[in-house]
């Protein structure tokens, strides 16, 4: 089968390919890696600047020469984005050019090279055509598509690596949160500082946060009509494109939102803290600690109460899923 979409023969009637489901217990999806069929690498060698022809190949694990950039230095960036099987059968990517666009930025953090809008695009598409059949039916989850740069060349001393390669997987996924979020804020180790390199997706920035559950999103603040959340424009907040999104659809629905220094103390205040992120989606927080107090948030749990975090999540999923009709320009149909 791999050979057959390698040279181009699986045309839209191909019944494993375009219409049947993979055997997942689709009721059963969490964000957790379930393997697909294929995965797409390309190659820049050296002394090039640009990525040539990729290809589909069965996924599988990946050789890696032991002194590679990334194994040794972490010379490697990351990306995420979903597909979302709509109703009527069509898949919809989610803004795809904005990771594009912020691999190419971190790309250049990072000194590699970084595929064009256009190979990256075409490198998503394909990894979805392929295995569209782990694509989950409406309602149950979506297709999280992982894009990779990293420099896997040999470098024994620290350089940019001597090849880089651009690999792409995916799997079909469903909440990353299981039920309500209890946060601590941490006093002791940093994620990101100015200068370094919190404001774009490289490997390094995940490694040491693992079990901190809101590193892996962005954080809002609700007060009134005025919601906050951290500006990216010192370098450590990555510019995510949920984040970006929900800027944008919170203007649209008429509140103030300020992109600024967000103080810890304003957390104290607050009536609603949510978390961003293609992962986590749009995630009501239900407390944080600090300096040992508890606050609580509204969490939309009691009937009563709808919060706002509710309504960005019904309009985001809504547009993503082809539920409401996509008025900004964001859907791109496979
Ligand atoms: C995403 O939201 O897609 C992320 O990159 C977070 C990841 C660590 C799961």
């Amino acid at each position: 089968n791999a050979a057959a979409v390698e040279a181009g023969e699986l045309g839209d009637n191909h019944s494993h390919v375009n219409e049947e489901y993979a055997g997942v217990r689709w009721d059963k999806l969490r964000f957790s890696l379930t393997p697909t069929d294929y995965m797409y690498v390309m190659k820049c060698s050296k002394d090039e600047k640009y990525f040539s022809q990729g290809t589909l190949s069965p996924f599988g694990n990946i050789e890696m020469n032991p002194s590679s950039g990334i194994l040794n230095y972490g010379q490697g960036l990351f990306e995420g984005l979903k597909a979302y099987r709509t109703e009527d059968g069509r898949i919809l990517l989610f803004r795809p050019q904005q990771n594009a666009l912020r691999m190419q930025m971190g790309a250049e953090r990072m000194c590699m090279p970084s595929p064009t809008v256009e190979q990256f695009l075409n490198a998503v598409k394909q990894i979805v055509n392929a295995n569209k059949s782990w694509v989950p039916p409406p309602e149950k989850g979506s297709l999280y598509i992982r894009p990779m740069l990293m420099g896997s060349g040999p470098n024994l001393g620290v350089a940019p690596a001597t090849e880089y390669t651009f690999l792409t997987y995916a799997s079909p996924v469903g909440n990353y949160h299981k039920g309500t979020l209890n946060l601590v804020v941490e006093e002791k180790f940093y994620r990101a500082f100015p200068g370094g390199t919190g404001g774009v997706k490289t490997i390094a920035n995940y490694a040491p946060i693992y079990e901190r559950e809101a590193s892996t999103s962005n954080i809002f603040v609700v007060k009134g009509n005025l919601i906050s959340t951290p500006a990216t424009s010192n370098g450590t907040i990555l510019p995510g494109v949920t984040r970006k999104s929900i800027i944008e659809i919170a203007h649209v629905l008429g509140y103030q939102v300020e992109e600024r220094d967000v103080p810890v103390e304003e957390l104290l205040d607050a009536e609603e803290v949510f978390l961003t992120g293609t992962a986590v989606v749009v995630n009501p927080v239900s407390s944080i600690t600090y300096k040992g107090k508890r606050i609580e948030y509204k969490t939309g749990a009691n009937a009563n109460s709808t919060i706002v975090a509710q309504h960005f999540y019904a309009m985001l999923t809504g547009i993503q899923t082809g539920q409401i009709e996509d008025k900004m320009g964001w859907i791109v149909e496979i």
